[in-house]
C-alpha cells in the first residue's frame, strides 16, 4: 500500500481552469511586438538591425510561430503522453484515484492550450499575411526523454519519464510567467500567456506532489538508477541544437547580402554552459528540492556534476 496525502485539485479546476472560465483571445491591431525582442538575440545583431523594423517584425513573428509550435508539441506529445498513461492506470506505479483523475484534467488543459495556440497562430497569420517558415518537428524533450529512457532498465523507465515531465512542466511554468510579464508585447499574446500560466501553476504543483508520492514509495534501487540518469537527461534537455537550426533557417529566409548572412550565422550565440547557473537550471534545482529528490544523498551527489 503506498503512502500518500493527496487531495484532488478538482474543485479548483472546475472554477478556474481556463477551458472552463476564459473567453477567446483575439488579436488586436496595435504597434506592439508579437514576441519579446530579448528572447531572440538575432534581432540585436547590428547587420539585422540595419535591415530595419519590417525585418525585425518578421523575425519576431517567426519566433512566436516557433514558440507556439513548441508548445503544441510539448503539450500533446510529451506531457499528455505521460499524464494520460497515469490517468488510465497504465503507469507502472499505482497512483491513487485522485491523482489519476487530476492527471486527466491535465490532459484536457494541455490539449486546450494546444488549441488556443493554434487559434492564435492562425489569427497572426491572417492579420500579417506572414506564413511560418518550416517549423521543427521536434523539441529538445522529444529527443532527451527517449535517449535517457534507453539508458535505463525497463522497470525504471516510467519513473524517469515522470521526472522528465515534472521537470519540464516546472520549467515551462517559469518561462510562461516571464513571458506574461513582458511589457513590450501585444496584450493578446500576454493574455494568452497569462491564461496558460493560470493552468500551469496548478500543474507544476500537481507534478511536484506526484513526484513526492512516487519518490517516497519506490525502493532504493529505483532511486539510485533514476538519480544516476538525471544528469544525462538534463544535458540532453538543455541543448540548443534545435533552436540554432531554426535560427539558421530564419536567417536564410531573410533577404540580405550573402556575406552579411554568413557573418550573422558566425556570430550566433552558442548554447549556455550547462551549470547550476544556467537560467533554467536554477528553477530545476528548486523543483528537485521541493519534490524531495535532494534529500536522497546519492541523487544529490550525482547532480553535483553541475557546478
Ligand atoms: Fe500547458
Ligand atoms: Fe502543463
Amino acid at each position: 500500500m503506498i503512502q500518500h496525502q493527496y487531495e484532488s485539485h478538482s474543485p479548483i479546476w472546475e472554477s478556474r481552469a481556463t477551458i472552463r472560465s476564459r473567453p477567446r483571445r483575439q488579436i488586436e491591431d496595435d504597434a506592439l511586438q508579437y514576441y519579446p525582442i530579448e528572447r531572440q538575440p538575432l534581432c540585436l545583431h547590428p547587420l539585422i538591425v540595419e535591415l530595419g523594423s519590417e525585418v525585425e517584425k518578421y523575425i519576431l513573428i517567426q519566433s512566436l510561430y516557433k514558440y507556439i509550435n513548441d508548445i503544441i508539441i510539448f503539450e500533446t506529445e510529451i506531457v499528455n503522453r505521460t499524464a494520460r498513461s497515469i490517468a488510465k492506470g497504465l503507469f507502472l506505479f499505482d497512483f491513487p484515484f485522485a491523482c489519476r483523475y487530476d492527471a486527466m484534467s491535465v490532459v484536457i488543459d494541455e490539449d486546450y492550450h494546444a488549441y488556443v495556440a493554434m487559434d492564435y497562430l492562425n489569427q497572426v497569420q491572417t492579420q500579417t499575411g506572414i506564413s511560418p517558415i518550416v517549423m521543427p518537428a521536434e523539441i529538445e524533450l522529444s529527443r532527451a526523454i527517449p535517449r535517457t529512457l534507453a539508458t535505463l532498465e525497463e522497470k525504471y523507465r516510467d519513473g524517469m519519464e515522470l521526472l522528465a515531465v515534472a521537470i519540464s512542466e516546472n520549467t515551462i511554468t517559469a518561462d510562461v510567467a516571464a513571458f506574461s510579464r513582458n511589457l513590450t508585447i501585444k496584450r493578446s499574446v500576454k493574455g494568452m500567456m497569462a491564461d496558460h500560466l493560470a493552468d500551469e501553476g496548478r500543474h507544476s504543483s500537481f507534478w511536484i506532489k506526484l513526484v513526492k508520492i512516487y519518490w517516497s514509495n519506490i525502493d532504493e534501487a529505483t532511486r539510485l538508477a533514476i538519480g544516476a540518469a538525471l544528469p544525462y537527461f538534463l544535458q540532453q534537455y538543455l541543448t540548443n541544437d534545435i533552436q540554432a537550426e531554426f535560427d539558421r533557417r530564419l536567417v536564410m529566409a531573410i533577404a540580405m547580402p550573402e556575406s552579411s548572412r554568413r557573418d550573422v550565422m558566425a556570430d550566433m550565440v552558442s548554447s549556455y554552459p550547462i551549470t547550476k547557473q544556467h537560467p533554467m537550471m536554477v528553477n530545476i534545482f528548486n523543483f528537485f528540492k521541493a519534490s524531495g529528490l535532494l534529500d536522497h544523498g546519492p541523487t544529490r551527489r550525482s547532480l553535483d556534476v553541475f557546478i
